[in-house]
């Protein structure tokens, strides 16, 4: 079928999210323990698998896809499967073929990218301190992920940086990154760190309200509020000061579930409808299951009409548990 995906809340489904693999070079301290154990490969779906389920959501109404990990660069013949989904650019049923991705393989691969139809990523840079950055990473190398992101500028890709606020880790590091950020001419997107699988430690102990970081700044710059352009889940203001964008993901502060567009796709094949909540269809059993997409397309209409009303999430208080057992590199954000 060709009919759009539309939940039972009349948001139309016009963006999916593909983690490619839940694997990962780093280990960002507030996303995984540093002992994470990684999905067996037999598990993962191949890239065939991925590119059938991805053309199966294109031909139902998506038009952006952003590959996701994990790191999706480390995921073998990944260039292979961008270039295939390119193919949707090609005949128009797909606006926008993005990454989110940590930067550390992108020397290699930023101009393949870019030829594969790519014209914008999202890169993960949370300091421009080295040693910190090896902290939070836990064995990242900065001047890698720099040379990478400026491989992407040069291939021509435009980079939005995703930078998590953690207080008392890089909460002094905000008018760096902007600097920074202007002078690449880059979009600065700060995030809340979300209660998303066991990594060790409490996350309240370094959450910060973005809130704060936006006071703080408004003491000394003048934030001016943006229209919602992009239909992801960052509120953007310009700084009229230097005439940049700064993004706020707030989930914690203030939810954007009224107007989610999204579904997420792990690397093992199974649908989360959304990224706070556990429940979740087997799309992989379908398509292992049957060769032709009518079953699929059923699985589809079907799983749409569980997409709830909204996240669960909280963290203002020392919880037991985070709120979703799952590491966020298995949805991939
Ligand atoms: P664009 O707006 O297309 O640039 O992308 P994005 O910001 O949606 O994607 P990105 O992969 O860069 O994700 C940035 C952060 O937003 C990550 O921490 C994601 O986990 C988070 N995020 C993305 N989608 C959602 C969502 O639907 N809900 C929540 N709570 N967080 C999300
Ligand atoms: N909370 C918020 N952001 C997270 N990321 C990974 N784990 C978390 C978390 N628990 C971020 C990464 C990357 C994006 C995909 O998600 O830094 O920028
Ligand atoms: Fe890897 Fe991204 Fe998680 Fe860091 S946040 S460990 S780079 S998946």
């Amino acid at each position: 079928g060709t009919r759009p995906l539309v939940d039972p809340f009349g948001r139309a489904i016009s963006y999916l999210r593909v983690s490619v693999t839940d694997r990962c070079d780093f280990r960002c301290v507030y996303c995984m323990p540093e002992n994470m154990q990684f999905l067996p490969k037999a598990e993962v779906l191949s890239l065939e698998e991925i590119d059938r389920l991805a053309t199966a959501f294109i031909r139902r109404g998506t038009t952006k896809l952003r590959l996701t990990g994990g790191e999706p660069l480390v995921r073998r013949g990944i260039i292979e499967l961008v270039r295939s989904l390119g193919r949707h650019l090609e005949t128009g049923a797909l606006e926008e073929l993005t990454l989110t991705t940590n930067g550390s393989q992108l020397t290699r691969h930023a101009a393949d990218l870019y030829s594969a139809g790519v014209r914008r990523i999202n890169v993960s840079l949370d300091t421009l301190d080295p040693a910190k950055f090896a902290e939070i990473t836990r064995w990242g190398r900065l001047p890698q992920v720099l040379a990478g992101i400026e491989a992407a500028t040069a291939a021509g890709l435009h980079v939005k940086l995703n930078m998590v606020a953690l207080a008392g880790v890089n909460d002094t590091e905000v008018d760096a990154m902007l600097a920074f950020a202007a002078q690449g001419g880059h979009d600065l997107v700060l995030i809340e760190t979300m209660p998303l699988g066991e990594i060790g430690v409490d996350r309240v102990d370094h959450y910060l309200p973005l809130s704060r970081v936006r006071a703080d700044l408004e003491t000394r710059l003048t934030l001016t509020d943006l229209p919602d352009s992009t239909g992801g889940p960052a509120r953007y203001v310009r700084i009229e000061q230097t005439g940049q964008r700064l993004g706020f993901i707030t989930p914690l502060t203030h939810n954007f579930c009224e107007s989610c567009n999204r579904v997420r796709l792990t690397a093992t094949g199974q649908l989360y409808m959304c990224l706070g909540q556990d429940d979740v269809a087997d799309l992989r059993a379908v398509i292992r299951a049957h060769d032709d997409d009518q079953e699929l397309d059923k699985a589809l209409d079907e799983a749409i009409t569980r997409k709830p009303k909204g996240h669960d999430f909280v963290i203002d208080r020392r919880a037991a548990a985070p709120a979703v057992r799952r590491h966020m590199s298995v949805t991939g954000g």
